[in-house]
């Protein structure tokens, strides 16, 4: 990992989660352009900067939007590519994230991707399981709507099953069956690429998020970029629906 200067002091308040949507990358490729594809392997360039940022800085949990539900109705080539090179680069980040100490979970509906795909996702998660460090989840086929309604039949199951009773049901124990489980709910969301909408994210998790968005395309998003949505989370007084102070 080479030596970056962060601009960030111990007055910062960081999060312990953050959520990105990382988005612009077919934008910042049509402005040079340059096909949609290009923008999507430079897009894996600011998410490997993203991850090593995060480990400098100590941040607990990262989880980052890689193909959503409704990506999959997109163009079946854009598909095939993006799905193609989210399985290249699970391979070939594999030695980095392990020197990293990154545990690496993917979360969201793994059933309709190829063989190879779901065998790359599995490899990476068991080479990472012991490591303590950033926990990085990777969110692909995910879709906050599908996450709930996933959530919901394993508990309906457990309840016919009579494992469990109506009545123990509370948002803690329903947001275990979530994809990220009991893992702290996001403190600031970042979207990058201008739209500011949540597109299916994760909407339970999300509930108390500091939100930012940013104009900056994807595959720009860098260091600086990252420290200027944390500076402007430190910043902000989190409420929870009590009064300031
Ligand atoms: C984000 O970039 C990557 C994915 C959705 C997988 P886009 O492909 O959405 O890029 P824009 O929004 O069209 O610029
Ligand atoms: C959200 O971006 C999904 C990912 C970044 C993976 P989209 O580009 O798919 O979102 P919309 O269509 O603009 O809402
Ligand atoms: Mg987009």
């Amino acid at each position: 990992m080479e030596l970056v200067i962060s601009t960030l002091d111990p007055t910062h308040k960081l999060p312990r989660h953050i959520a990105i949507i990382m988005d612009g990358n077919g934008r910042w490729a049509e402005l040079r352009n340059l096909s949609r594809d290009k923008g999507h392997v430079r897009g894996i360039e600011a998410t490997r900067t993203t991850i090593e940022h995060c480990v400098r800085l100590g941040i607990e949990n990262l989880t980052l939007f890689a193909f959503s539900t409704e990506n999959w109705n997109r163009p079946g080539k854009e598909v095939d590519h993006l799905l193609a090179l989210l399985a290249e680069a699970l391979e070939n980040e594999s030695s980095l994230l392990l020197k990293n100490n990154v545990k690496v979970k993917i979360v969201g509906n793994r059933e309709d991707f190829s063989e190879e795909l779901q065998h790359a996702i599995s490899k990476l998660e068991i080479a990472t399981q012991k490591n303590e460090g950033l926990r990085l989840f990777i969110a692909a086929g995910y879709g906050g709507r599908w996450d709930i309604t996933n959530a919901v039949r394993e508990v309906a199951k457990k309840v016919s099953a009579g494992a469990l009773s109506i009545s123990s049901i509370t948002e803690d124990s329903f947001s275990e069956f979530l994809s990220l489980g009991n893992v702290v709910d996001p403190d600031l969301f970042i979207r990058t690429g201008g739209e500011q909408r949540i597109s299916n994210y994760l909407l339970w998790q999300l509930a108390y998020s500091e939100l930012y968005f940013t104009d900056c395309l994807w595959p720009d998003f860098s260091e600086k970029e990252l420290e200027a949505a944390i500076k402007s989370y430190s910043g902000r007084q989190r409420r929870f629906g009590l009064i300031g102070e």
